[in-house]
């Protein structure tokens, strides 16, 4: 039996994590379900920036990069990320956007042996991760991009093989079993690039107990940095003397302020940054990874799928004309719950107007992310309440909802 509201209620009186919705400045009247694209804002951040701003960047002027430590940010914050994701502090790097840390490792990845020179990756991974593949493809005759689907991807893996796969599938929420796809490919002679989008902040991840070698990870999404946060990359100890970043900035130089004219890779990760960090988009990155410093994460994760299930299952006992997208299995998936719907974007205009936010994908799929640092079971309630009204009364058959916005 679906629980009650009261049950909700009862269930967020007793959450451990419930604490933490207030040290988030979210709108009231809002039922925020799109953490999985942008987090929502830590009430922590304005604050912090205007110090960063004003006394770091105003007073502190060019002295700030020593006196205040902008020149470690990367990776401090990076030593942060790493204890959300079960690897070592000195294996984490904040640099640049997703799609330029994909560029960074695939191309790191293909160069370090030349017998690779195959990218494996599934039909229908998040575009940027598709694009960036054959965009180096494109340039280097040598490379070849190869989408398998999941089902028989590993099959096809082999030495030359460097596999790219998103941990948890932005559309379908689908999740990998990191480990054994890790095991498969090495046992192979492939190494695999994860892309961590939609699992970090969201799901149990333990990249040493994986042993994983390459990844990287979204800073805007669970982990609340902003729009445009820069991004993550991830490298196995053992391997970051062994590969080369293609984008040698002099950030990346062992020594940048040597200002020499020929190019020495720095010893370990820093190699993968490129050029100056932005550094008020770390700020407000690290003000978000903070948080989850505080809260445990297998409580974050349990959270999550408990979330996920009991909207699942509100939504299947009162809505119809929805198809599930995502796995049942609480193992099997990400933090986030899709649907298909044949009137999708304008399902979500409806709910939007009326104060739930989630989100469309192509084709025809609406999403429902539930950060668990932030999203309470009422919320979950409520939400497939709306969706159910909007459905029953077709308020989604409104002129006003079929306009497509750039953004989607
Ligand atoms: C799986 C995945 N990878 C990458 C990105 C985007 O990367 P970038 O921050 O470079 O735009 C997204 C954005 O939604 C994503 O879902």
């Amino acid at each position: 039996v679906a629980p009650s509201l009261a049950e909700c209620e009862a269930h967020d009186a007793a959450d451990p994590l419930a604490e933490f919705r207030d040290r988030f400045a979210l709108p009231e009247g809002i039922i925020y379900l799109d953490g999985n694209s942008l987090g929502a804002l830590p009430r922590a951040t304005a604050g912090h920036l205007t110090r960063v701003v004003e006394a770091e960047w105003g007073t502190g002027l060019v002295r700030s990069w020593n006196e205040a430590e902008w020149i470690d940010a990367p990776r401090r914050v990076g030593a942060k990320i790493a204890r959300l994701i079960g690897a070592d502090s000195d294996e984490v790097l904040v640099a640049d956007s997703t799609s330029v840390n994909l560029y960074k490792l695939l191309r790191a990845a293909l160069s370090a042996d030349p017998a690779r020179h195959t990218i494996l990756t599934e039909p229908g991974n998040f575009p940027t991760d598709l694009y960036i593949a054959k965009g180096i493809a494109a340039d280097d005759p040598g490379v070849r991009v190869h989408t398998v689907p999941r089902e028989a991807l590993v099959d096809a893996a082999g030495p030359g093989t460097v596999v790219l796969l998103t941990h948890v599938h932005y559309r379908t929420g689908e999740r990998f079993d990191m480990a054994a796809v890790n095991s498969v490919v090495r046992g192979r002679g492939g190494i695999v690039v994860w892309d961590l989008s939609h699992s970090v902040g969201a799901v149990d991840l333990d990249l040493a107990a994986a042993r994983t070698e390459l990844a990287v990870g979204s800073g805007y999404k669970y982990l609340n940095g902003g729009p445009g946060a820069p991004a993550f990359v991830y490298v196995a100890r053992d391997l970051q003397a062994r590969l080369r970043s293609p984008l040698t900035g002099w950030l990346s130089h062992a020594q940048p302020f040597a200002f020499s004219d020929d190019y020495v890779p720095a010893p370990g990760l820093d190699r993968f940054q490129c050029g100056t960090p932005p550094i008020l988009s770390l700020a407000a990155l690290e003000c978000g990874v903070d948080l989850y410093l505080e809260a445990d994460m297998a409580l974050v994760a349990a959270k999550g799928q408990a979330l996920c299930d009991l909207f699942l299952e509100r939504v299947e006992r009162l809505c119809t004309g929805l198809e599930l997208v995502t796995p049942r299995d609480p193992q099997a998936r990400g933090s986030h719950i899709s649907f298909r719907h044949p009137h999708a974007y304008a399902v979500m205009q409806a709910l939007i107007a009326r104060g739930v936010i989630g989100d469309f994908r192509e084709p025809e799929v609406i999403r429902f992310g539930f950060a668990p640092l932030y999203n309470s079971f009422t919320d979950a309630w409520r939400a497939a309440e709306v969706l159910a009204e909007v459905l029953a009364s077709r308020a989604w058959d409104d002129s006003a909802f079929q306009v497509r916005s750039r953004v989607t």
